[in-house]
């Protein structure tokens, strides 16, 4: 197991990918606090890993929430060693998607990395996109939110480098979850995204949960400041 006694905070992680992340991290031993907005998807996913989770309630575009997500990790776990920044939103407006996307993962990382800094170090991992490495023609916001959470990461990572903490960023292609549904939907945008990519296929949400427990644990020991890029060949095109 390896995430055995570790703690973790997942934002987001209600459904898709956060979701995966949170029961793969408890698969692997860690105790996961699930920071949610939604409250009947946050409390389903603590019950389905059972006591080693727990919901808090946090809306990860105000900073208090975060804050005081990152808090109550020690109340309810005795620490805190890995924060993941997942939570996000997509075809919302301008100011939504940049609350989210981009203030949401800033506020996790000021708050996360300096926990994690005073508490012995840790890991950080900020769910970017594909999106974040390219423009698509469309989707500024998202777009535009993306490319800030590579660059919040490389921010901190030489920030927080010296005080034991990693900060590293996973790019994901489509994945099934319910943010692609609606896109899905459309053939011939769905058609089109297969073509482009070069494996043939959407992910899968557990496919970024493996990456997401290689960043967390120590075989990722040495990586900081990078971008895991996992989308099936989208972007080597
Ligand atoms: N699915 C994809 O193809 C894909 C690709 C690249 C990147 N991503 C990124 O991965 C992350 C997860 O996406 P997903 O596909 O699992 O989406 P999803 O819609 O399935 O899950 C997002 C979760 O975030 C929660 N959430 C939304 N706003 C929140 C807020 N303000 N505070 C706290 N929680 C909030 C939602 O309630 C939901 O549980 C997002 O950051 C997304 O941009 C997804």
């Amino acid at each position: 197991m390896r995430l055995k006694d570790k703690v973790a905070l997942v934002t987001g992680a209600g459904s898709g990918i956060g979701r995966a992340i949170a029961i793969e991290f408890a698969n692997e031993g860690a105790a996961v606090l699930i920071a949610e907005l939604n409250e009947e998807m946050g409390a389903a996913v603590a019950d389905e890993i059972g006591e080693r989770a727990a919901f808090v309630h946090c809306d990860t575009s105000a900073e208090e929430d975060v804050q005081a997500a990152i808090a109550s990790a020690e109340e309810r776990f005795g620490g805190l060693d890995i924060v993941v920044n997942n939570a996000g939103v997509a075809q919302k407006d301008w100011d939504t998607t940049i609350a989210v996307n981009l203030s949401g993962v800033y506020y996790g990382c000021k708050y996360g990395a300096e926990k994690l800094a005073t508490t012995g170090g840790g890991s950080v991992i900020n769910l970017s996109s594909i999106l974040g490495l390219v423009g698509i023609g469309g989707e500024d916001s998202y777009v535009a939110a993306k490319h800030g959470v590579v660059g919040l990461t490389k921010n901190f990572a030489i920030a927080f480098g010296q005080r034991g903490v990693r900060v590293n960023c996973i790019n994901p292609g489509w994945i099934e979850t319910p943010m692609t549904d609606p896109i899905m939907e459309m053939e011939a945008i769905a058609a089109q995204m297969m073509t482009q990519t070069p494996m043939g296929r959407m992910g899968r949400p557990e496919e970024i949960a493996k990456a997401a427990i290689f960043l967390a644990s120590d075989d990722s020991s040495f990586m900081t400041g990078a971008s895991l890029v996992i989308d099936g060949g989208w972007t080597a095109r």
